[in-house]
C-alpha cells in the first residue's frame, strides 16, 4: 500500500531538525496523540532501505505499568552487562541503574519499539536509519526522544516479546522513547569530524 504524503509540518529545514535534536531524558505526563505516533511511523518507513526490503516492523507501548515492568527487568540484565564490559576495560558508570525509582524509560509514556525479521545483512542499518528518522520527525512535532539502546536485551527475550506480540522471527532492534519533553535540554557537544583522507 503506498503511504499518502506526510503533511509538512510548517517548520524548520532538515538542518535546523538536526541541530534542534536532543535526547530528552525527562517527560510530561501528557499522552502522545495516535496521529502523531502514526506520522512518526511513516516517516520512519521513508528511509533508505537497502535492496529495497522494507524489513522493519514496529510495536508501540502506551502502558505505563507495562514500561514500568519492562524497566524493572531490564535493570538487572543491563547492569551485568556493564559489569561484563566494564570487566573488559569499558568503563561506564551503571550505579544509577541499580536505584529501585529509575526508570529505563525517563518518565516517558510512550516507547516505539523497531524490530526486523533478519534478512539481508543490511537490516540493521535499515532499522537505525528509521529510527533516526522517526527521532527527526519527532523533533519536528515538537516531541523529544531517547534511543533506549539498554534495554534491546531484555525485549529480545523470548517470553518479553511473546508478551510484547513480538513473533520469534523478529528481532528487536531499535527501542525509542517519545514524548513531550519537561523543560528545556541542552544540546551535548561534539568533536570535529574526523577526517582521514579527502582525495581530491
Ligand atoms: C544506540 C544508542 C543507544 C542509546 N541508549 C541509551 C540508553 O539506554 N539510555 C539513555 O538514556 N540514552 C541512550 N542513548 C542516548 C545517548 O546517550 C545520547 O545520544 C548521547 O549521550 C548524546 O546526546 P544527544 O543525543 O543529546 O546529542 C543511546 C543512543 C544510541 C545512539
Amino acid at each position: 500500500m503506498l503511504l499518502p504524503t506526510i503533511e509538512k509540518p510548517q517548520g524548520r529545514n532538515v538542518f535546523e531538525a538536526i541541530l534542534a535534536r536532543r535526547t530528552v531524558r525527562a517527560y510530561a505526563p501528557d499522552k502522545i496523540s495516535k496521529n502523531a505516533i502514526q506520522t512518526l511511523l511513516e516517516a520512519a518507513v521513508r528511509a533508505p532501505t537497502a535492496m529495497h526490503e522494507e524489513p522493519w516492523a514496529f510495536v508501540v507501548v502506551q502502558n505505563r505499568q507495562i514500561l514500568r515492568q519492562l524497566s524493572d527487568r531490564a535493570k538487572p540484565i543491563f547492569i551485568e552487562e556493564m559489569r561484563h564490559r566494564n570487566a573488559q576495560g569499558v568503563r561506564h558508570s551503571f550505579e544509577h541503574f541499580a536505584r529501585p525509582d529509575f526508570d529505563m524509560f525517563h518518565g516517558a509514556n510512550a516507547l516505539i519499539i523497531i524490530c526486523a525479521k533478519p534478512a539481508s545483512p543490511f537490516v540493521v542499518a535499515d532499522c537505525w536509519l528509521a529510527a533516526e528518522n522517526l527521532i527527526l520527525a519527532a523533533c519536528e512535532l515538537g516531541l523529544g526522544s531517547c534511543v533506549i539502546g539498554s534495554v534491546v536485551s531484555v525485549l529480545n527475550i523470548h517470553m518479553v516479546k511473546t508478551e510484547l506480540g513480538i513473533p520469534a522471527a523478529y528481532t528487536v532492534i531499535a527501542p525509542i522513547v517519545v514524548g513531550l519533553p519537561m523543560g528545556e535540554t541542552e544540546a551535548t557537544s561534539r568533536k570535529e569530524p574526523l577526517i582521514l583522507s579527502w582525495k581530491q
